[in-house]
Order: C-alpha cells, then sequence, then structure tokens
C-alpha cells in the first residue's frame, strides 16, 4: 500500500523483532529493505528460523546470525544494501561467530559473484529459497558458503505461518502471489522472483482467520501484480491454458479472491497492492463496490503519460486505456482513492512525452504518488536493447516537475475530507505527539485525532477540520 511503502521506507535499515519469545537459544538479527513482499518474507524467514532455535534481536552486536532482505529495484537500493554490509563487517570484528546472510532479490541477481566479489557474506539466498535456510544455516555454522538461489514454479510459503515483525498488533500483509510475468523492459523484478503464480485461496483464508483471533483488524494481500492472481489447484500462471477443463472452470480469480476473503473475514479492513493497469478487470472495482470491508484505495502505477513510451516499457495499455480505466474506477466507486508510481526519464523520453506524464497528472489527480528516475538495471529487456539516454540533470528536473505536482494532487485530494467524517483505524500514537492517535481512513490517508480512551485497533469516527498535504487533522465524533 503506498502509504505504508513509504513509512516502511522509513523504517528500513531497522532491525525487525517480534514479541513472541520462546525458548529458544540463538539470536537472529534481519533487516528488510524494498517492498512489503520483502517484509512479509523476512516474517517467513523469522519462523523458519524459529523452528531452527532462532528469537529475533534488536543488538546486532549480539547476533549469531545477521540476515539482510534485500531489494535490486534501483541502483541505489543496491548501493544501501552494500553499504549496510561494510557495516555488519566491522560488528563481525568485534563478533566473530557472526554469520552474515543475504537474502532476496539482490541474492538472486548476483547469485555466488557475491561471494566471490564481495567477500563479506556467508550465505546467499534468493527469494524461494527459504525452506532451505536450516539447511543452508548449518552449513555456515560448520564454516562454509551456503548458496541456494533456485527459483520455483510452485514455492509461495502457503503453510508457513509469518511470525509478525515489528508488527502494531493491528496491520498484517499477506502475500498471495510470488513472481511477475509481465516483463516491463525496466523492471529487474521478473528475473529476481521467477514466473508468476498464486497461493492457494485456502491458505489465504486460513491465515486471515488466523489474523483476526489474534486481534488484527486489517490486512494487505500482496504480490507483484496481484489482479493477475489465478489460482487453478497450483502451477505457474502461464501454465493455465495447459491444465484440465474442470480445473480451469472451477479457477478463482482475483475478483473472487477478493469477494472470498471480505466474506470470510466480514469485519476486517481489507486492502491490495500492487495492480498493474492491464490486469485490472471491472469485476475487481465491482468486487470492491461491493464490500465495505474492502478499502476504497487503489495503487494503480502508470509510470508515464505517453502512449509512445508505455509502448517502450511493454506496459499492454495505452494513455487513453488507462483514463477509461480510471473513469470507470471513479464511476464504480465514486470515493475511490488512486494512487501512481512515475519513472522520469526512460529511455527515449522526450520533453513532449514528459509534458504527456504532466498532463496525465492533471487528468487524474493522484491522491498520493512513488516517484523515481529511472535507473537501468543489468540484464533487463531495457538494458539490453535501448540506450539509457536522458541525461542525469534531465531525470533529476523531470522527476522534481512530477513530484511538485503530485504534492498539488495531494493537497488537493486531502483537502476534499475537510468537513468530513471518516472511519479510522487507530495503528498507534502520532509520530509527532504521544496525545494524539494515528491511523488511517478507508483511501489509505494519516489521520491524526487527539486521544480519548479508545485504544489501538478501534474503529472510530473522525471529523476532519484541517489538514497538510500528508495528514488528515480531526476530532473523535
Ligand atoms: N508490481 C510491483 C512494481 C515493482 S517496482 C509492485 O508491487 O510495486 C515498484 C516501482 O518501482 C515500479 O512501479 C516503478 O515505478 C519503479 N521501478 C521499477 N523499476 C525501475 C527502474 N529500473 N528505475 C526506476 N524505477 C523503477
Ligand atoms: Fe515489474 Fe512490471 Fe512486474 S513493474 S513487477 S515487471 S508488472
Amino acid at each position: 500500500m503506498a502509504s505504508d511503502y513509504i513509512i516502511e521506507e522509513k523504517k528500513q535499515g531497522q532491525a525487525l523483532v517480534t514479541n513472541q519469545k520462546n525458548s529458544n537459544s540463538k539470536l537472529l538479527y534481519i533487516e528488510s529493505y524494498g517492498c512489503q513482499m520483502n517484509l512479509n518474507d523476512s516474517e517467513i524467514v523469522a519462523s523458519i528460523l524459529s523452528n531452527e532455535g532462532f528469537n529475533t534481536t534488536q543488538n546486532i552486536e549480539e547476533a549469531d546470525l545477521v540476515l539482510v532482505n534485500t531489494c535490486s529495484i534501483r541502483e541505489k537500493a543496491e548501493q544501501t544494501v552494500r553499504k549496510r554490509l561494510q557495516k555488519y563487517n566491522s560488528v563481525k570484528n568485534i563478533n566473530p561467530k557472526m554469520k552474515i546472510g543475504v537474502l532476496g532479490c539482490m541474492a538472486e541477481r548476483l547469485k555466488s559473484k557475491f561471494l566471490e566479489e564481495e567477500k563479506m557474506v556467508d550465505m546467499v539466498v534468493g527469494p524461494d529459497a527459504y525452506r532451505d535456510l536450516p539447511n543452508l544455516v548449518k552449513t555456515v555454522e560448520d564454516g562454509k558458503d551456503a548458496v541456494n538461489v533456485i527459483l520455483s514454479k510452485v514455492e509461495t510459503y502457503a503453510d508457513v505461518s509469518p511470525i509478525r515483525l515489528n508488527s502494531n498488533g493491528v496491520t498484517a500483509f499477506v502475500s498471495i502471489t510470488r513472481g511477475c510475468d509481465n516483463m516491463c523492459t525496466f523492471c529487474v523484478v521478473p528475473f529476481t522472483r521467477g514466473r508468476e503464480r498464486s497461493r492457494d485461496p485456502k491458505s489465504i483464508v486460513e491465515e486471515a482467520n488466523d489474523l483476526w483471533k489474534k486481534g488484527f483488524k486489517e490486512i494487505t494481500l500482496l504480490g507483484q501484480n496481484v489482479d493477475s492472481y489465478l489460482w487453478y489447484g497450483g502451477g505457474l500462471k502461464k501454465d493455465f491454458d495447459k491444465a484440465s477443463e474442470i480445473a480451469r472452470a472451477t479457477s478463482i480469480d482475483f475478483s473472487k479472491l477478493l469477494e472470498i476473503v471480505a466474506l470470510a473475514v466480514p469485519k476486517m479492513r481489507i486492502r491490495f497492492a500492487t495492480s498493474n493497469p492491464q490486469d485490472m478487470s471491472l469485476d475487481v472495482i465491482r468486487s470492491m463496490a461491493k464490500y465495505d470491508n474492502i478499502c476504497k484505495y487503489i495503487h494503480l502505477p502508470v509510470q508515464t503519460g505517453s502512449t509512445r513510451m508505455l509502448e517502450r516499457m511493454n506496459r499492454q495499455h495505452t494513455r487513453e486505456e488507462y483514463i477509461t480505466l480510471i473513469d470507470n474506477i471513479k464511476n464504480i466507486i465514486p470515493n475511490c482513492a488512486i494512487s501512481q508510481d512515475m519513472i522520469a526519464g526512460f529511455c527515449g523520453e522526450t520533453e513532449e512525452d514528459h509534458q504527456e506524464t504532466l498532463s496525465l497528472m492533471e487528468n487524474v489527480k493522484y491522491d498520493f504518488g512513488f516517484m523515481f528516475a529511472y535507473s537501468e538495471r543489468p540484464g533487463t529487456p531495457a538494458a539490453k536493447r535501448m540506450e539509457d539516454d536522458v541525461p542525469l540533470e534531465t531525470k533529476k528536473r523531470r522527476l522534481a516537475d512530477i513530484i511538485a505536482l503530485q504534492q498539488k494532487h495531494g493537497l488537493y485530494r486531502m483537502e476534499q475530507f475537510i468537513g468530513k467524517t471518516v472511519e479510522v483505524l487507530i495503528e498507534g500514537n502520532s509520530k509527532k505527539s504521544d496525545a494524539h492517535w494515528k491511523g488511517r481512513n478507508s483511501q489509505n490517508a494519516m489521520v491524526v485525532f487527539p486521544k480519548g480512551n479508545e485504544k489501538i485497533g478501534d474503529f472510530v469516527n473522525v471529523k476532519i477540520n484541517e489538514c497538510t498535504s500528508a495528514t488528515l487533522i480531526g476530532n473523535k465524533q
């Protein structure tokens, strides 16, 4: 979810810990970078290692095992991780028994090169190999290096019950698909996370029920491309056509999954991310409209407003088709918030293309946005076939234009709530003041209001009196 993404980015570089302690004796220090799916994967890893005798710790100096779950999406993300590895190694000088492992997308992208080039890590584990961690940890404990970067056709970790890390006890992530088949030309994800596969809806519903029983009030269904969810008994999405007639006829798509989950946990708020416009169906929008507990917010990255650039990016829709989709969303769910991801300065982008992006933004007036300068990633179709020909200065200037416009639109959208009463799920203390609660409304806007006798996890109605471009401020009704 978009604003979570910002929150998570701020949290990045912190130790992830759980408050569920047991009699385990070994200590795991784990950090997660990048997307929400990485954070959820870290929770899966903590669960798998808990069975191997590990508790989480916030103190790196006492850790037996240090794991960093990495992101490859932009060069900067990789640089951040490299700096962290240097830091871990300086701690290793004080604590020589400590072992260091790299998880996630950088592990998958660089594979054993990590061991050769960096000589800073003992273990390299790709996103589909976490079940092998018990063996890999034993190998490094025996003083040998360990690598497993095999991508899977079936792995969804469906039966692993994640140990919630740095949890507020109210909101949780539930992964529903893994991998991506879309091959956007700029994107490294299909190479680091493999082909698309969906998780058994039964195990999704079980996890949702379990979270509800534990007091959680909101779940976010996660996937690189959730709208592409398709359960037909297991296997890769691309092999659906080869499945039996019965399997195809009884398959469950994302709109049905949303409905199943909304009915299974009728008081739980349900969010999802991320939607690729080309895969978002009207049925999904109708499921959202039908159930009050599905939040009225869609993260719908478009990357650019120029059809010419969309084509170069291998996004399977035009500017006009995207606008039609937005119109459909607003017609079916008038109060739906929409957010974007944009890339400034992709290969071949002209000033005219950039103006098209700004004009699309004017048209949609997004509630939130996540904006990036194009960063070429080795091995992607764009790196192989296209020239990264927009000068850095131009990328930065265009990005600044996009960010400035988004701030204007964000403020405009927030102002629309002034005078209205919204339902807020209390997540914790406001960052600025312990005398205020913070929580989000259905549209994912952050709301702050003075504390009364409510508690974390309560749903309350708040009347909005004022706002900034990022926060609504009000009073409990
Ligand atoms: N479906 C994914 C998208 C993954 S990447 C999801 O769940 O969010 C998130 C965003 O990073 C993309 O939407 C895109 O805007 C940005 N991004 C991806 N590759 C990039 C690159 N090479 N340079 C700059 N930004 C990139
Ligand atoms: Fe990346 Fe496009 Fe998939 S942005 S994650 S290849 S939908």
